[in-house]
């Protein structure tokens, strides 16, 4: 796609009708695109009823909504997702997990010699998290007798049908869902599990007794209903796994192919420790990388309202569905210059030894514009913590053998998992 955007000046208009999407589809790469879309007419670019509808297992939250409904979630969620207590008390569960959780495994993997699935390690992992921080109850997923792994799955078949959805006609897959065959069959267990989890977790924490760290459950938990709540967090827990878990995988995939910039991060930290996040630039850099070249969400929709022009100079007609190519806009020689095909940290670096800044419109990872991601110092913060005491403290070594290739799936998930052997560095 990146290759073709290249060549149609970063726009693709199709200006027939299309069968497959059930509309008239423009697909954008152009960093002013993007920031019209996104921003300057931002109301004019809802997610609208088509999105809500491939990605109902989320149910109604602040993700699926638009206009003052998703204004009035939005503020809500900014105030726990961005108060410094809770980033505080994230910052000890992370690190909690790290060494309670994650440290234990990585050292039975090590001392027998195992072969390991890096994304569902990571996956695992970052799922404990994320129902600590949302309901205050540990499931203790990376345990080895744990069941709770059910839910990474259901999670994963959830993204690989919603693509479907998203690249099927409209009536097709709802001919499917009504069937019960092929991905909507999938689809169908995957929600089960995933409510039958979610209730699970609920009454084992109530016989736990409430942790008062589930920052969330104190901002909605009394004043929403049984399925508000479940909404809201089951879509906070994709949200947070899904994403996170899948730039860790991709990230230990490139260090793996640039054993200069495994060199690089290891000297960063023994110049301070895994735990001065802040001090580690060039591993922060390295995540930039990582989510330019491989961003868990590959394509960002929304549909216009009204007829609309963009800077382009391209006239889109109301009803239009906008795709942002997030993807491809990390792989375009006009957007990052002829070396954007170069995994290579130094590009974020200032000559300051800072972090560049580069412009939302530019850098799609995250989004752009008001509905910026709210997660975003968090997920940092998981993946610095994570990253930093696996690659200080463990040789990573990629089966070469094993194929890496992404899955048909709204979130870039490796289709056959990361394998991975883990001999500690200090034995
Ligand atoms: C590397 C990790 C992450 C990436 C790449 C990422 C990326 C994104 C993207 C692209 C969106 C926009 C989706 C859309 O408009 O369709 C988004 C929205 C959002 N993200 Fe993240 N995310 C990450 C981690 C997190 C975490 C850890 C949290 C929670 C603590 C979180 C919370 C949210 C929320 C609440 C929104 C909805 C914002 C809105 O619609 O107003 N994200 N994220």
């Amino acid at each position: 796609m990146a290759e073709i955007l290249e060549r149609s000046e970063s726009t693709i208009h199709f200006h027939q009708y299309s069968w497959l999407t059930g509309a008239k589809i423009l697909i954008t790469s152009d960093p002013a695109n993007v920031r019209h879309v996104m921003s300057t007419n931002f109301a004019n670019y809802p997610k609208g009823s088509k999105w809500r509808e491939h990605m109902d297992v989320l149910g109604e939250t602040l993700f699926s909504a638009d206009m003052e409904e998703w204004e009035h979630e939005r503020k809500l969620a900014r105030c726990f997702l961005s108060h410094h207590k809770f980033h505080d008390a994230m910052t000890e569960i992370v690190w909690d997990r790290i060494q309670t959780g994650l440290v234990p495994v990585l050292r039975h993997i090590s001392e027998q010699a195992l072969v390991v699935d890096l994304q569902d390690l990571f996956q695992k992992h970052i799922l404990d998290i994320a129902w600590i921080m949302s309901i205050g109850y540990n499931p203790n997923s990376l345990s080895t007798e744990s069941r709770k792994d059910m839910i990474s799955q259901a999670f994963e078949d959830f993204c690989e049908a919603a693509f479907t959805r998203f690249s099927m006609p409209h009536n097709l897959w709802k001919l499917h869902r009504w069937l019960g065959i092929g991905k909507e069959k999938k689809l169908k267990h995957a929600r089960e599990t995933i409510d039958h989890v979610f209730a699970d977790c609920i009454s084992k924490r109530d016989e736990d007794g409430f942790n008062c760290q589930a920052f969330y459950h104190r901002t909605f938990g009394s004043a929403t209903t049984r399925k508000g709540m479940r909404d809201n967090v089951v879509s906070l827990i994709f949200a947070t796994q899904d994403t996170t878990s899948s730039v860790l995988t991709w990230f230990f995939y490139s260090v793996a192919k640039h054993p200069y910039v495994e060199a690089k991060i290891r000297d960063e930290i023994s110049e301070s420790s895994p735990q001065e996040l802040n001090k580690l630039v060039y591993l922060h850099a390295a995540l930039c990388e990582t989510l330019r070249l491989y961003p868990p969400g590959p394509l960002l929709s929304r549909t216009a309202v009204e007829a609309d022009t963009l800077p382009s100079g391209h006239r889109i007609e109301r009803g239009t569905t906008v795709v942002i190519a997030v993807h491809a806009m990390g792989r375009m020689r006009s957007v990052w210059g002829d070396d954007f095909h170069e995994f290579k940290p130094e590009r974020w670096i200032t000559e300051h030894g800072e972090i560049k800044r580069v412009p939302h419109y530019q850098f799609t990872a995250f989004s752009a514009g008001p509905r910026i991601c709210l997660g975003k110092e968090l997920a940092f913060t998981m993946m610095k913590a994570t990253a930093a005491t696996m690659i200080y403290n463990y040789d990573i070594q990629i089966l070469k053998e094993h194929p890496a290739e992404p899955k048909n799936s709204v979130v870039f998930h490796m289709k056959h998992g990361l394998m991975a052997r883990i001999n500690n560095r200090w034995t």
